[in-house]
């Protein structure tokens, strides 16, 4: 683990707020849980699938120069022989002959076991694939492994996608999906676990440009974490050593996040070479090249991947967002999270539950819920209300009082600011997706004003 450094929120902050509010819980909770496996509560799913939706947006939906694939997890047992993971994805493990303890040898300070200072084993390798069997009969022949990443999936379909979308190098092709760990070691919350998502990128490019290419995805990926607000100088990347590098790369840098617990990795680009479709071939005996219609010359393109864990993003993002300031005698706590990660965009906020002002309130909750997802709350005051959505990130709170009646006006607060606007009913929506777009808040539809500065 890498040197403490301070930051602005402990973990143990972090995890009793997605506790409390919902947005992950341990697993298997009611039978005492289940080491390391985590479940994302009705916040986290929203979370978690606006940053896999950012991501693809980014790397999918824009570009001209990329596809989407959705593999299968269980894969061909040739793949993980070919791949090299079945001989080298492992780590090296020592058991303290006391207290049966198992540690990863890499990750201890000195040489005795951290918990009990008993004598360690000697290292041995330890490979962290899942192992199953599939169908009926449990033998030899019928092992299985979980994948332990998404590329590989990439890699076997390298083929169908020339074939069938007739992309012409530089391509690439972008997967999310789960992927399995036995890890010796797991811990800091989601940051490592067994099950995890992976978000991964295989871009194909011609052999002697992969250096720009690997330095052109380096810009890309921090740029993409900068863009959905985290701090600058909370990332920073860092170059592995030829001694680190995996098996099947030729160089490697993370972009590291600082944790509660210090500089991490958050996501490794590496360049792969032709290490994986070269094996591939070679093992399948399918030709895994390609024809450069242009300079009439076929060779097998080298690989830049730019592979994210989901969860580990998840996790940054809140981390990030997370921020405390006094209000009154009070602590506000408010989770500044970019609107298109946010669970919720808008609440729906009526002063009273009179059912005058209900039945108004209800009618922009139904008609706001056709463009996003929307809470509705009317229990306790307005300003514990506020509060609550502050603490799980809503960017915006629409309050609708007995004025509303009179003027047919509602009030837009922003979650950051605490400002507010009031503005017709009849322009929320478009007000709304404006802000949340980025617009500044007192940029007025018709017939708005500013209701209160600060
Ligand atoms: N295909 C390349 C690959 O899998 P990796 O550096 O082993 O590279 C990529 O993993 C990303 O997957 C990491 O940067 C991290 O975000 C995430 N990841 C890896 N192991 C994880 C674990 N045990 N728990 C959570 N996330 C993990």
């Amino acid at each position: 683990m890498s040197q403490k450094m301070p930051t602005k929120v402990s973990m143990e902050k972090i995890v009793s707020l997605c506790r409390r509010r919902g947005y992950i819980f341990p697993s298997s909770e009611i039978y005492g849980g289940l080491s390391s496996t985590w479940d994302y509560g009705p916040l986290g799913v929203e979370l978690k699938g606006n940053v896999k939706k950012a991501w693809w947006q980014a790397v999918v939906q824009r570009r001209d120069d990329m596809v989407g694939l959705d593999t299968s997890i269980l894969m061909h047992p040739k793949v993980w022989a070919a791949s090299g993971h079945l001989e080298g994805f492992s780590d090296p493990l020592v058991e303290c002959k006391g207290c049966h303890r198992r540690w990863r040898a890499d990750e201890l300070k000195g040489d005795k076991c951290p918990s009990c200072q008993g004598e360690l084993t000697e290292p041995r390798q330890f490979n962290l694939m899942f192992k199953t069997t599939m169908g009926p009969v449990e033998d030899e022949a019928s092992i299985v492994y979980l994948r332990p990443e998404t590329a590989q999936g990439i890699f076997v379909n390298f083929q169908n996608v020339i074939n069938t979308t007739r992309k012409k190098l530089p391509f690439g092709i972008a997967q999310i999906g789960k992927s399995f760990r036995n890890e010796i070691t797991t811990g800091n919350f989601i940051f490592r676990s067994r099950e995890f998502e992976q978000m991964e990128i295989e871009y194909f490019v011609k052999p002697d440009t992969d250096e720009e290419w690997f330095q052109y995805w380096l810009n890309e990926r921090l740029s993409w974490y900068q863009n959905l607000g985290i701090k600058k100088e909370h990332l920073r990347l860092r170059r592995h050593t030829s001694g680190e590098l995996a098996h099947y790369a030729k160089c490697c840098s993370d972009i590291q996040y600082l944790f509660p617990m210090g500089w991490e990795e958050l996501e490794g680009i590496a360049n792969r070479g032709d290490f994986d479709l070269v094996q591939h071939a070679k093992s399948s005996g399918k030709s895994l090249d390609y024809f450069d219609d242009e300079a009439k010359e076929r060779f097998v393109p080298y690989i830049i991947e730019p592979s994210a864990g989901v969860d580990r993003s998840v996790l940054a993002f809140l981390i990030d967002a997370y921020d405390e300031e006094p209000d009154k005698d009070e602590i506000r706590v408010v989770l500044r999270l970019h609107p298109s990660l946010a669970p919720y965009k808008v609440a729906v906020l009526p002063l009273s539950r009179k059912e005058v002002l209900a039945k108004v309130a209800k009618e922009i909750y139904a008609d706001l819920r056709q463009c996003w997802m929307v809470s509705y709350d009317d229990a306790q005051s307005i300003g514990r209300r506020y509060r609550r959505q502050d603490e799980i990130g809503t960017p915006f709170c629409v309050t609708i009082d007995f004025e509303s009646l009179e003027d047919k006006q509602a009030t837009i607060r922003d979650r950051d600011s605490m400002k507010q606007i009031r503005v017709p009913i009849s322009e929320l929506k478009n007000t709304i997706q404006a802000k949340l777009e980025g617009e500044d808040l007192f940029v007025l539809p018709p017939g708005g004003k500013v209701w209160k500065e600060g």
